[in-house]
C-alpha cells in the first residue's frame, strides 16, 4: 500500500482535522522531549473518539503498520517517539481531552485519556477535591501518558504513583477491541486487574482512551517549609521524623543541592532568596483538608525537633501563598534551568530509603574518579527514595555526543551502584526506547520473560509501540 493510499484511508476514517499535514506542526510530534532523537512517522493522526481510535488500530493492524500512542510528548525516555523506519504512525490523543464526569461523593473523576493533567487537577479542584498527581510537566502531559509511564512526581510520598490513583480504564487493544471498564470502584476483585496492565506499559499493550481517577479531599491548609540541611544529614532519618511527627500529613519532601537551586534561580526572573545549607535543602510540605488543624504549628514543632537533632541548620515557613508558590517554583524550575545551561544526562534512580545516603556517597566517588570537572545537579523526590542524579552537559559540549559518552560509561557505574543497593535505573520516567538496554542489563530474567508473555498476549504482531520496552515472544520462545 503506497503512502498516498494510506493517507487517503486515514482521511476517510478521521476527516481532514484528524491528519496532521503541516510539516512544521508534524515536527513537534516526532522529536523526543530531550531532543536526542527524531523519528520518521508515516503519519500523525489525531482521532476525536474512542471509535476512531479503534478504526485506526484495525486499519493499522490489517496493513502491519506500527502505532506509537502519544500524549503530551514529555517522556524522557523516547517512549513517544516513532522509529526511523517510516512504518509507524503517531496516534496523538490531544483531541480527546474532555472531562467526562466529576463524582464528588465517589471521589472520582472520569476523563478522556488526552485530557491535560493540569485541566484535570483544575476540574477536581472546582468540585472541592484534589487530583493528587503533580509534576513539572503538568501543563502539557496528558492522562494517557501519565498512565503509560506510571508517572510519579511531587506528592507520591502521601498519595502514591499514578497506579495508585486509577479506578477504571477504557482502552483499545491491538486488534481494535475496546476494553470498557470505566468504573469508580475502590473494590472490585473480579479476576485479573486489566487496567493495571496498562500502567507503565508505555503504549506497548494498547491505547488508553479514558480513565477514572481517584480524588482526595482538597487540602485547604498547607504549611510549606524550606529546610537548610546540615552537612552529612541522614536524609532517611530526617524524613522518618518529619513523617511520623506530622501524623502522615506530609505531602512532599523534595531534596535539592545548592547547584540545582542555583540553576533554577538563574532561570527565574524574580527568584526568592532561598539557599541550601552545607548538606543541601529540602522543601517539605504538610497539608490538611481540615479547618480544625493548625498545620503551621505542627510544622514548627516538627522542625524544632529536627533542629535539636542537629540535622538542619535552619528552616523557615512560607508566610503567604506567594512565598509558597515561589519556593515551589524554585523546585519546579530545576529541569528548565538544566535545559538552559545545555541540558543534563539524567539518572532517575531510586534506592531503598535506608540506602539514600550510601548511594550519594558512592556515586560522588564514582563521579570524581571519572572526571573531576563534571558538574552535577542532584535533586529529587527523596521522600520516595528517588533521586535525579543528573550530570550537567558542559556549556560548550555537543549535547548529544556528551550524553552518549556518559550514558555508555559513567551512567552504567551509577546504575550498577543503585542496583547493588537494591535500587533501580528508572524510578518514575520509564524505559521507552532509550533505556531498553538497561532493562536487559538489570531486569530479572523471569520478570522480563513474564513481561514478554504479557506483551505477546496483548499484541502478538508487535503493532503497539514496537521498539519500546519489550518485544513479544517469537514462536512462543524467548528468542
Ligand atoms: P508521552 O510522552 O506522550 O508518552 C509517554 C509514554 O506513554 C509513551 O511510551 C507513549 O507511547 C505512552 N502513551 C501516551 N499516551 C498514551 C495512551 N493514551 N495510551 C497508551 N500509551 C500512551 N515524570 C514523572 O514521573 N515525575 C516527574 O516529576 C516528572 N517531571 C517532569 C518534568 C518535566 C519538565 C518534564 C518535561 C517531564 C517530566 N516527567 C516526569 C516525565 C513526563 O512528564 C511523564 O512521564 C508524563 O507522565 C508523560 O506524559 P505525556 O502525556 O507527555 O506522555
Ligand atoms: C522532576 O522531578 O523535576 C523530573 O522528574 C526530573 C527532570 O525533569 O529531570
Ligand atoms: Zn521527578
Amino acid at each position: 500500500m503506497s503512502h498516498a493510499i494510506h493517507d487517503r484511508a486515514f482521511r476517510d476514517l478521521l476527516g481532514s482535522g484528524g491528519v496532521v499535514d503541516d510539516p512544521e506542526r508534524i515536527s513537534t510530534y516526532v522529536t523526543d522531549q530531550r531532543q536526542l532523537f527524531t523519528g520518521a512517522p508515516l503519519a500523525v493522526l489525531k482521532p476525536a473518539t474512542t471509535e476512531q481510535v479503534a478504526d485506526i488500530v484495525r486499519l493499522a493492524a490489517h496493513h502491519e503498520i506500527g502505532i506509537v500512542p502519544q500524549g503530551g510528548n514529555t517522556s524522557y525516555c523516547g517512549g513517544a517517539t516513532p522509529d526511523a523506519s517510516g512504518r509507524q504512525i503517531i496516534v496523538s490523543l490531544e483531541r480527546m481531552d474532555k472531562i467526562r464526569e466529576v463524582d464528588p461523593l465517589s471521589m472520582s473523576i472520569s476523563v478522556d485519556a488526552g485530557a491535560i493533567l493540569k485541566n484535570v487537577q483544575d476540574a477536581a479542584a472546582s468540585a472541592g477535591l484534589l487530583l493528587p498527581l503533580s509534576l513539572g510537566a503538568e501543563g502539557s502531559c496528558r492522562i494517557g501518558g501519565n498512565i503509560g509511564t506510571n508517572a510519579g512526581g511531587l506528592s507520591v510520598v502521601r498519595y502514591g504513583m499514578t497506579r495508585d490513583l486509577l479506578f477504571g480504564i477504557e482502552a483499545v487493544l491491538s486488534d481494535g477491541t475496546v476494553v470498557s471498564d470505566m468504573r469508580k470502584l475502590r473494590k472490585n476483585n473480579t479476576g485479573y486487574d486489566i487496567k493495571q496492565c496498562f500502567v507503565g506499559s508505555e503504549g506497548t499493550l494498547g491505547i488508553v482512551t479514558g480513565a477514572v481517577l481517584r480524588l482526595a479531599p482538597l487540602p485547604i491548609r498547607r504549611s510549606t517549609a524550606w529546610l537548610k540541611l546540615a552537612r552529612g544529614v541522614p536524609l532517611a532519618e530526617l524524613l522518618a521524623l518529619v513523617r511520623r511527627e506530622s501524623a502522615e500529613l506530609l505531602t512532599a519532601f523534595e531534596f535539592m543541592t545548592a547547584r540545582s537551586i542555583a540553576l533554577a534561580t538563574d532561570a527565574m526572573t524574580n527568584p526568592p532568596s532561598v539557599c541550601a545549607g552545607a548538606g543541601g535543602a529540602v522543601l517539605a510540605e504538610i497539608a490538611s483538608s481540615s479547618r480544625h488543624l493548625d498545620v503551621d504549628e505542627l510544622m514548627e514543632a516538627v522542625l524544632a525537633e529536627a533542629i535539636e537533632s542537629g540535622w538542619i541548620e535552619d528552616a523557615f515557613l512560607a508566610q503567604s501563598g506567594s512565598q509558597r508558590t515561589a519556593m515551589w517554583q524554585v523546585r519546579e524550575t530545576i529541569p528548565e534551568g538544566e535545559k538552559r545551561r545545555n541540558g543534563s544526562v539524567k539518572h532517575d534512580i531510586s534506592v531503598p530509603l535506608s540506602s539514600i545516603q550510601r548511594f550519594l556517597e558512592l556515586a560522588d566517588t564514582q563521579v570524581r574518579s571519572y572526571d573531576t570537572d563534571l558538574e552535577l545537579s542532584v535533586y529529587g523526590h527523596v521522600g520516595d527514595g528517588n533521586l535525579h542524579y543528573n550530570v550537567l552537559v558542559p556549556p560548550d559540549a555537543d549535547r548529544v555526543e556528551f550524553t552518549k559518552r556518559i550514558e555508555s560509561s559513567l551512567s552504567l557505574q551509577l546504575y550498577d551502584t543503585a542496583a547493588a543497593l537494591g535500587g533501580t535505573f528508572s524510578a518514575e520516567h520509564g524505559v521507552g526506547r532509550f533505556k531498553k538496554h538497561l532493562l536487559e542489563r538489570y531486569g530479572d530474567f523471569g520478570r522480563i520473560a513474564a513481561m514478554r508473555r504479557i506483551k505477546t498476549a496483548f499484541d502478538p504482531a508487535d503493532i503497539m509501540n514496537a521498539g519500546a520496552t519489550v518485544r513479544p515472544l517469537r514462536n512462543a520462545t524467548l528468542a
